[in-house]
C-alpha cells in the first residue's frame, strides 16, 4: 500500500477513510489521540501549523474536522456540543439589532438559546412554520441576517424545502441543522445552504457516549470567523471526544441504513394500532413520531426502547417531548402537544423492536 490518499468518490468510502492517515511515527492505522493542552516550541513563536495551544487547535480535532467537512462537502469546525456550535454560528453571523428566523417546530434548546440568552443581547427573532414558504417570505426583512432551518424538524419530522427557503432569503444566510438527516441522507451545502450545523452527539457519534457539535460551510471567510469565535469563546471538544465522534463516523452509512430498516418496521406496526394517530417518518433515518392519548404511559412501558432524551445512538430510545426535550418551549408558539411520542429507532433486530412497542401499546 502506498501513502497516497485512497479513492474517495463514494460516500461509504469517504465515511471509512476521511480524515485518517496512518500515524507518521509508528504507522498505527489509527492516529494517536493527542491528549495535550500545549505544544513544545523550539524557539519563541516557532510551532507546527497553528498548534500553539490546544484551545486553538489539536490534531485529533483537526482529523475530525477534515472527516466531517469531507462528508458534508465543506470546511468544518467542531465544538463541545451542538448548542455550542449553534451559539458560535448565531453570534458570528448576528449582532445586536439583527433579526433571525427560527422554525416554529424546532429543538427546544435552540429556542431557549435565542429566546432566553441571545435576545437579551439585542437579537430579535420570529418563529415561522417553514412548510409555508409564503409565511417565511413575509418574515424575512431587511435586518434578517440568519434563517435557521431544521429538516426534518424536531420533534414533528416535517421536511423543509431547502431550495425554497434559499430562494426567499434576501440578504440572510441560511443555516441548516442536519442532525436528524445526517450527510448520509441530505447534504444542504450541495443544495445552496450557507451553513450546516450538527449535534454530533446524535447520529454522527452514533453510540450515545459523547456530546459534541459541528459547523460546516463552503465560505472560507465564514470558516475563519467560526474558528476565531471558537478560539475566542473556548467551547472546544476534548481530544478523546473527537476520537469517539470520528470512530462513529466510520460506520455512519451502515448505521443509517439499519436505523431506517428499524423505523420502517415500527411505522408499519404503528399505522395498524388503534389509538395511534399521525405517524410520521421522513422515509430515512430512525426518527419516528406519533400521537397517543396515553403518551407518558406508553413511554414507561417499553423494555427495549429506553426512556431517555437524545437520539441517534445504536440503541432505541423513546421520549415524550413535552415533558422531556421540549420543556423549554412550553408556553411559547413552538410548544409541542402532550400526546406526542418521539422514537429514535436503533439498530437492534427490527422484530424485537416491533414486539417491544406492541406490548407497550397493548
Ligand atoms: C436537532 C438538534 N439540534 C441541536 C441539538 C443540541 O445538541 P447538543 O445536545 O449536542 O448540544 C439537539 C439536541 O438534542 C438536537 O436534537
Amino acid at each position: 500500500m502506498t501513502d497516497q490518499e485512497p479513492p474517495r468518490d463514494a460516500f461509504a468510502t469517504r465515511a471509512v477513510h476521511a480524515g485518517l492517515t496512518p500515524d507518521p511515527s509508528f504507522r498505527s492505522v489509527i492516529p494517536a489521540i493527542h491528549q495535550t493542552s500545549t505544544y513544545a516550541q523550539r524557539r519563541p513563536g516557532e510551532f507546527v501549523g497553528d498548534y500553539d495551544y490546544a484551545r486553538t487547535a489539536n490534531p485529533t480535532r483537526t482529523a475530525l474536522e477534515q472527516a466531517i467537512g469531507d462528508l458534508e462537502g465543506g470546511l468544518a469546525v467542531v465544538f463541545a456540543s451542538g448548542l455550542a456550535a449553534e451559539h458560535a454560528v448565531i453570534t458570528a453571523v448576528c449582532g445586536a439589532g439583527s433579526h433571525m428566523v427560527l422554525p416554529a417546530d424546532l429543538y427546544g434548546g435552540t429556542f431557549r438559546l435565542v429566546d432566553k440568552v441571545l435576545s437579551g443581547w439585542g437579537l430579535d427573532y420570529d418563529l415561522v412554520d417553514q412548510t409555508d414558504l409564503a409565511a417565511l417570505e413575509r418574515a424575512v426583512g431587511a435586518n434578517t441576517k440568519l434563517i435557521w432551518v431544521e429538516s426534518p424538524t424536531n420533534p414533528s419530522l416535517n421536511l423543509i424545502d431547502i431550495e425554497g427557503v434559499i430562494a426567499r432569503r434576501r440578504d440572510a444566510l441560511v443555516a441548516v441543522d442536519n442532525t436528524f438527516a445526517t450527510p448520509a441522507n441530505q447534504r444542504p451545502l450541495e443544495r445552496g445552504a450557507d451553513i450546516v450545523v450538527h449535534s454530533t452527539t446524535k447520529y454522527l457519534g452514533g453510540h450515545s457516549d459523547v456530546v459534541g457539535g459541528a459547523v460546516i460551510t463552503r465560505r472560507p471567510e465564514l470558516h475563519e470567523r467560526m474558528r476565531f469565535v471558537q478560539n475566542a469563546v473556548g467551547a472546544v471538544p476534548g481530544p478523546f471526544d473527537c476520537f469517539l465522534v470520528h470512530r462513529g463516523l466510520r460506520t455512519l452509512h451502515l448505521r443509517m441504513d439499519a436505523h431506517a430498516r428499524s423505523a420502517s418496521a415500527i411505522v408499519e406496526l404503528l399505522r395498524a394500532m388503534p389509538e395511534v394517530r399521525d405517524v410520521r417518518w421522513p422515509g430515512f433515518s430512525g426518527m419516528v413520531s406519533f400521537h397517543h392519548p396515553r403518551a407518558a404511559s406508553v413511554a414507561t412501558r417499553t423494555r427495549l426502547f429506553t426512556l431517555a432524551e437524545s437520539l441517534g445512538g445504536v440503541e432505541s430510545l423513546i421520549e415524550v417531548p413535552q415533558l422531556m426535550t421540549h420543556q423549554s418551549v412550553e408556553g411559547s408558539d413552538a410548544a409541542v402537544p402532550a400526546d406526542l411520542v418521539r422514537l429514535s429507532c436503533g439498530v437492534e433486530d427490527p422484530d424485537d423492536l416491533v414486539a417491544d412497542l406492541r406490548q407497550a401499546l397493548a
